[in-house]
């Protein structure tokens, strides 16, 4: 037999075999034909198998492999055609559906608690008059601390204390992480977007993740959110901020809420405090607010004779853990899906 008689027998008997596989509509009839084509004893493989012997020795290493490709091809088409009607019997009925059986409910996802917490101080803060602004999460120097009043040497700045991105140094192959970029550390750096780009009356907040690279425990993670207020006009003073926050915490928390201030210090507030809630027997740090810096005026182009500020930043998954008795904000990071489900 030539080799081109051989190779077109085996493209033929393989079209018609995948074809029969197919088309077998029980495993009865998948089995006849099985036999018909892969059979041991008297199969059209075994026959085509007998043919090699009378093949041109040089042309027997291309038949050869021709012939194993038919195998596993036709193997292949019998093997899904096996799958597909596992479970179907003769009768073309499925012995192991019952239709009167409830279905099985797909798992449906849900919202993340910390996002579910972001859309409800969007909506409490929205209901005062505040607009959603939102700024990168890869910042410049100038958003993150220049624009803030915080110089150069300032402790904040520290690389220990910051996600900077090295950059190449131009015309050599040093890094640097001068004047480099980093993961923002805090959303004050919308404040500044924001006052860039518009005059007042200023009314937004920010909500969005920050970074620092501080070690995992029951209350710090290396990326979280924080919830930024800022409103600035004419004649605003700070029992305007302490009356937002109030209204803010008793939305959120409950009418049984507290609120205190404590002095404090931020290079782009001044006065600045730290802002506690009280609820359910303890006073909790919720973060810090202050009085918009007139330095900070100046770096965005507002005149500090004219206007005046509050400012504030809040911890998300703090307000989020406190809201629901979450104790360890890991639990809210780690993915495992029978915490996240209770929410
Ligand atoms: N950015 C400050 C922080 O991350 C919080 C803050 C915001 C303080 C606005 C004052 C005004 O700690």
């Amino acid at each position: 037999m030539s080799l081109q008689d051989f190779l077109s027998t085996l493209d033929g008997l393989e079209e018609e075999a995948s074809s029969a596989f197919q088309n077998a509509s029980d495993t009865d009839s998948l089995e006849v034909a099985r036999v018909r084509y892969l059979g041991q004893k008297s199969g059209a493989l075994r026959d085509v198998q007998k043919r090699m012997g009378s093949i041109d020795k040089a042309d027997r290493k291309a038949a050869g492999m021709r012939l194993n490709q038919f195998k596993s091809n036709v193997q292949g088409t019998f093997e899904t055609a096996k799958e597909r009607l596992s479970g179907v019997d003769s009768a073309g009925a499925d012995p192991t559906f019952d239709p009167s059986l409830p279905g099985l409910r797909p798992t449906v996802g849900h919202i993340h608690p910390v996002t579910q917490t972001i859309t409800h101080l969007m909506e409490i803060m929205g209901r005062m008059g505040f607009e959603a602004a939102e700024g990168p999460e890869v910042e410049d120097p100038w958003h993150n601390f220049v624009a803030l009043n915080i110089p150069e040497d300032h402790p904040a700045r520290d690389p220990l204390d910051n996600f900077y991105l090295a950059t190449a140094k131009s015309g050599s192959g040093d890094r640097t992480l001068e004047g480099s970029q980093l993961l923002r550390s805090q959303t004050s750096t919308v404040q500044i977007r924001v006052m860039e780009n518009k005059q007042p009356p200023v009314r937004v907040i920010s909500l969005g993740r920050v970074y620092r690279p501080d070690a995992p425990d029951a209350t710090h993670f290396p990326m979280f959110h924080q919830m930024e207020g800022l409103l600035v006009d004419k004649h605003v003073t700070m029992a305007n901020l302490k009356t937002v926050l109030r209204v803010f915490a008793t939305n959120y928390l409950g009418d049984d809420v507290e609120i205190r201030f404590r002095p404090s210090f931020f290079p782009f507030t001044e006065p600045s405090v730290e802002v506690d809630f009280y609820w359910n027997g303890a006073w909790i740090e919720f973060g810090g607010a202050g009085m918009v810096d007139p330095a900070v005026f100046e770096a965005v182009g507002y005149d500090p004779e004219v206007y005046s500020g509050f400012a504030f930043g809040l911890g998300v998954e703090r307000l989020c853990m406190r809201r629901h008795g979450i104790t360890d904000i890991r639990d809210l990071y780690s993915g495992d899906l029978r915490f996240l489900q209770q929410f």
